[in-house]
């Protein structure tokens, strides 16, 4: 695929939603904000989205980690689609071109990682400019019936198969922190086992690994395909915006 400058974004539900609470609680004003600083930096670019209040307190709610519930996982479903299109909306009424992507839609998983995703859509908006939006969602899974996909597995292995040159995934910290609340600035295979210790779940609901999934996900990435991605603090004012004009902030996650 032709895909020199694509650029995939998370933000993340930490950002966009109120963790702390157990029914969708979105935060409008972070919205348009994050919307506002993507328009005008969104050539080659496909946003995923975080679940936040809209998806992990609904799928710890039905179990669905653990088992195969239709009514709890269609519940779930639902509230994220709720929250992608306030995504799309806002970004739409920023002047982007954004079109929601539901991965029930087009995902299938084995035993909770990607197994198939169908791009060819994808590939054909980001080709004539559009901008799509996936997002955290139930997705069928070949042994489990449903399993919940997280966005932070939706970003690397669209970066994988697109060949994306940018990586970033958008939280509510500054990068990962150590010990001492400082932001760490690099992690790789190397120091993985050293920094391990700091990096935890989330603070909130988090049904997918909270940062230590994000973190392992990305060094994922790295080792199969060199690509160096930043964790950052999407909540900050000209962060998201920055990123996208090729600043290198937050934790650089890498093979070396
Ligand atoms: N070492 C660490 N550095 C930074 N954050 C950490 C660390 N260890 C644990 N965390 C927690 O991880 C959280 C970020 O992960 P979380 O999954 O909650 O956010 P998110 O990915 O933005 O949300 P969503 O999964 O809804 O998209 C932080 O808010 C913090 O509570
Ligand atoms: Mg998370």
């Amino acid at each position: 695929m032709k895909n020199k400058g694509i650029t995939i974004l998370k933000i993340g539900g930490s950002v966009i939603t109120d963790k702390g609470k157990d029914e969708g609680t979105a935060r409008p004003e972070e919205i348009e904000r994050i919307a506002r600083e993507i328009s005008g930096c969104d050539a080659g670019l496909v946003i995923v989205h975080g679940a936040g209040s809209f998806g992990h307190p609904q799928a710890k709610r039905y179990d669905l980690n653990a088992k195969f519930d239709p009514e709890g996982s269609i519940i779930t479903h639902n509230s994220v689609k709720k929250l992608n299109k306030l995504i799309v909306d806002a970004l739409n009424d920023a002047g982007v071109n954004a079109i929601g992507v539901h991965p029930i839609n087009c995902v299938v998983s084995e035993d909770t990682r990607i197994k198939d995703m169908y791009l060819e859509q994808i590939q054909a908006m980001i080709d004539s400019g559009f901008v799509p939006v996936l997002h955290g969602d139930v997705v069928m899974d070949r042994k489990l019936g449903t399993s919940v996909l997280s966005g932070d597995q939706i970003v690397p292995y669209l970066a994988a198969q697109l060949e994306a040159e940018r990586i970033g995934i958008g939280s509510a910290e500054n990068g990962v922190l150590d010990a001492n609340g400082g932001t760490i600035e690099r992690i790789t295979p190397g120091n993985f086992d050293q920094v391990k210790s700091f990096v935890s779940g989330s603070a909130g609901t988090d049904v997918t690994g909270g940062m230590l999934g994000k973190v392992l996900e990305l060094l994922n990435l790295s080792d199969s395909s060199n690509i160096t991605s930043y964790i950052f603090n999407a909540g900050q004012k000209g962060n998201v915006s920055g990123f996208l004009n090729g600043e290198n902030i937050g934790t650089a996650i890498s093979k070396a």
